[in-house]
């Protein structure tokens, strides 16, 4: 039976695509079968693996206009492609009854097929991030440790609370971890330590440091494992893995 994991946070930029990426890579490549799928209207890990021409995409699967279709990529390895459509989703399906649950209704035939659906959703908590949460098993939340950081946390855990109270009871936080992580920053340093100190049960012990492979990998349609096997980026998701395969 798949485990769902959405990989959200609505502040923009921390790392929920290039981790869902990397993290998705390393499952595949220790054996377990994974699918991706692009929740994100600007599509960028779609674009990053090079999948923006496909037909068949997760908006067009939700409308009911084709059959749900993860297409190979790697062994073990499968996506949905997203689209910029995704945009009007909240539009075009908002006034809709089981509006929450299109995605889990997709995802259904397919969790005894994979061990990991990993889900990388828009910086935003609108319809699309509801359907996610609704058909997931747990959240990854990706921070960046700087100012700020904890005003998106706090209202993801908010959308958390209140999706488990009615949409999905089970859904539970898998964890916390901090992206672009810079060590010598002391402020970043200081801002993870606090974060740390207030939700010491959510917050993972592996780190992301910030590197240039990590940067560089989506440009050349790779993940960080075929793109850069030996650097930090690949070292620091693999630990991050092993730690997420304990929650
Ligand atoms: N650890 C890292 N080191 C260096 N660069 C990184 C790292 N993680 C992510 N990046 C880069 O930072 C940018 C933002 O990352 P990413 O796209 O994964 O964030 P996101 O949370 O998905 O953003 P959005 O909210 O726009 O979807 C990208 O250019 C990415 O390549
Ligand atoms: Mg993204």
């Amino acid at each position: 039976m798949a485990k769902i994991i959405a990989l959200s946070n609505q502040k923009g930029g921390v790392g929920k695509t290039t981790s869902t990426v990397n993290i998705g890579a390393g499952l595949a490549r220790a054996g377990h079968k994974v699918v991706l799928i692009d929740l994100d209207p600007q599509i960028n890990l779609t674009r990053g693996l090079r999948l923006d021409h496909s037909e068949n995409n997760i908006y067009g699967a939700l409308l009911g206009e084709y059959a749900f279709r993860a297409q190979p990529l790697q062994p073990n390895l499968a996506v949905v492609p997203g689209a910029p459509a995704l945009s009007s989703f909240d539009k075009v399906k908002g006034d809709e009854l089981d509006r929450e649950y299109l995605l889990k209704d997709l995802l259904t035939p397919i969790l005894d097929k994979c061990d990991f659906i990993l889900l990388d959703c828009p910086p935003a908590l609108g319809l699309i991030t509801l359907n996610a949460y609704a058909c997931a098993d747990s959240l990854l939340i990706p921070l960046e440790a700087q100012l700020y950081a904890t005003d998106g946390l706090e209202k993801v855990l908010e959308l958390v609370s209140r999706v488990q109270r009615r949409l999905n009871p089970t859904l539970k936080i898998d964890g916390i971890f901090f992206t672009r992580f810079d060590g010598r920053k002391i402020l970043r340093r200081e801002t993870a330590e606090a974060i740390r100190e207030k939700y010491p049960e959510l917050v993972l012990r592996n780190v992301i440091r910030e590197t240039i492979g990590l940067g560089e990998a989506p440009h050349l349609g790779q993940d960080i494992f075929s793109y850069a096997p030996n650097s930090s980026g690949a070292t620091d998701y693999q630990q991050l893995i092993a730690e997420i395969l304990t929650r």
